[in-house]
């Protein structure tokens, strides 16, 4: 394969010296001129999700896409989970039915929905399985406070699992404008434009797991941002907490090979992306190696009950192998050990899978 360097890095990936052509190597220009990217939900399925939010009894975690099918919803899910792994890598389904229900209701809802599409993993130390970001008042200067529970503007960054679910329940008063970008179309304008840096972003940066590393271990980790494996570009990324992993003295300080990549990453995001609003009902759904996203800061309205998005994370039947750099992310360790479970033939309760796969 041309523009593939021979010479491995240290986690055995090999190193990626040409632009990747890709369906999700996509420009936020392509999604301004069409909404194929975007999923209407028709009234059968809004009645099919309501009956999935009103149902009762859907406490994360303890129901299975068995206890629950969705029958009406089926082909959007096999359709999202196409989009997801071998397409654009983002789909926004619209009309989800949350203005008229609990916000209980509505967790229930994304769950039940969220079990035809993947399976649910900790998104947290303390295992949990759905999170609400918003602000919650927490000063992000604390060690452990993570930019979701704040209503900072976050730079783009990609979220754990190989795919996030996020519905948005309630709107802020203002701002929280959302950003998405094709993290492959950004490698390939940065290896275009200097590929020496495109280099320097396949070697390993720190960055800081803000608290969410186990007992005794390190807080910080350490893993390239662009990892090519097996064909397929694989994308950690958050600036945010690059910069606080500096904060640690056993960290060394970023070199100017590397805040030169960093910036010339971060431009090539601005210039790529597209911005959008979304909306109650509106659920937004990405592959985390493909596509980045961010969000500008908000402010929740002195009487409103304040911007709530509701959040999973999946890991997709059918995805890609990972690379081993990710084997101990914070991000991304439940998926990869989930991937080679089922590769293994072994669903994650023990039981053996048809296909190597989990059934879905
Ligand atoms: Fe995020």
């Amino acid at each position: 394969m041309t523009g593939v360097d021979t010479d491995a890095n240290a986690d055995g990936c090999r190193h990626l010296r040409e632009p990747l052509a890709s369906p999700a190597a996509w420009h936020g220009s392509d999604l301004d001129r069409t909404d194929d990217w975007v999923i209407a939900v028709t009234p059968e399925q809004a009645a099919e999700l309501t009956a999935a939010g009103t149902a009762g009894g859907a406490v994360p975690g303890t129901v299975t896409r068995q206890d629950f099918p969705l029958p009406a919803l089926a082909g959007v899910c096999r359709d999202i989970r196409r989009r997801l792994e071998g397409g654009r890598g983002v789909v926004l389904l619209r009309g989800v039915p949350v203005t008229q229900r609990t916000e209980r209701e509505a967790e229930a809802l994304l769950w039940r929905l969220g079990t035809h599409v993947g399976t649910a993993e900790p998104q947290d130390r303390d295992g949990r399985l759905l999170h609400r970001v918003q602000d919650t008042g927490r000063d992000i200067g604390a060690a452990d406070v993570r930019y979701f529970q704040t209503n900072r503007d976050l730079g783009f960054h990609n979220d754990g699992a190989d795919a996030f679910m996020l519905l948005c329940v309630r709107a802020a008063a203002g701002g929280g404008r959302s950003r998405i970008v094709s993290s492959v179309a950004v490698f390939n304008r940065i290896v275009r434009r200097d590929p020496e840096l495109a280099m320097v972003l396949q070697q390993p940066f720190h960055f800081d797991l803000r608290g969410q590393q186990a007992e005794g271990a390190r807080p910080y980790q350490t893993v390239p941002v662009f990892n090519f494996h097996r064909g397929r570009l694989c994308t950690l990324y958050k600036r945010q907490y690059i910069d606080s992993a500096q904060r640690f003295a056993e960290v060394p300080p970023l070199t100017g090979a590397q805040r030169a990549a960093l910036d010339q990453l971060d431009a090539a995001c601005d210039e790529l992306a597209f911005e959008f609003a979304m909306r109650p009902g509106d659920l937004l759904i990405a592959n985390n190696y493909d596509v980045l996203h961010a969000r500008s800061g908000f402010a929740d309205g002195d009487d409103d009950a304040g911007r709530l998005m509701l959040r999973l994370w999946l890991t997709l039947p059918g995805g890609r192998p990972l690379p081993p750099a990710f084997a101990a992310t914070r991000e991304f360790r439940h998926s990869y050990a989930r991937h080679r479970a089922w590769a293994a033939g072994h669903t994650a309760g023990g039981q053996r899978a048809a296909g190597g796969q989990e059934r879905i």
